[in-house]
């Protein structure tokens, strides 16, 4: 218990680097949140014009969350999760930004390729196939977040299937602002720059 506790707060720590705000004022683009949809997150460094930023924004936001899942491994799989599911809600909720954080799709994936590879290929595949289709980030990251959960139960890892599915509960709770937005028909497209 002692050790999940270390485990959670090391992966919150790791997940709480804000790396959109980051790469973006270090490429001397001012506040990401300043623009767009306001979110830290790669979709909305998108929209500054620079994919190389938003790609390496993805990646390490993806990342934060795969490096204290593997380390967590080391302990079995109950300290990789709450190391997860840490560095998820540190990308949510970082103390640095006064808990103000992203909405947590990158940091989802990359605890997901920590926890159970092969689902990150079946979210890629939902989110690619729904972005082709409709060109909405949030739809398309909706949409595998549902997916994701069922296809880890499907393959009978339960703990991680409850826990992912919790993130997904969140992933989507934080997106109710851009769910408003698919419902009105606003929603801004994918690299359409507002
Ligand atoms: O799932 C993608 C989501 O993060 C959308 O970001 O910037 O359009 O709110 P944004």
């Amino acid at each position: 218990t002692a050790l999940l506790a270390v485990a959670a707060l090391a992966g919150y720590l790791s997940g709480s680097i804000p790396f959109g705000l980051i790469l973006t004022r270090m490429a001397g683009l001012g506040d990401v949140r300043s623009i767009g949809s306001g979110n830290i997150g790669a979709t909305n460094v998108l929209r500054t014009g620079r994919k190389g930023l938003a790609a390496a924004t993805l990646l390490f936001d993806a990342l934060k969350g795969t490096v204290p899942v593997l380390v967590g491994w080391q302990f079995g799989e109950t300290v990789a999760v709450a190391a997860g599911a840490g560095a998820f809600l540190g990308h949510l909720f970082p103390v640095w930004l006064g808990f103000r954080g992203g909405k947590g799709v990158a940091t989802y994936i990359g605890v997901l390729l920590g926890l159970f590879w092969p689902a990150v290929l079946i979210f890629a595949g939902v989110w690619i196939a729904v972005a082709y289709l409709t060109r909405y980030s949030s739809l398309s990251a909706l949409v595998a977040t549902v997916v994701v959960p069922a296809a880890i139960w499907w393959f009978e890892r339960p703990t991680t299937a409850a826990v992912m599915a919790a993130l997904s509960a969140i992933v989507w709770v934080k997106h109710h602002a851009n769910i408003r937005r698919l419902l009105s028909g606003t929603e801004g497209r994918i690299g359409q720059k507002s």
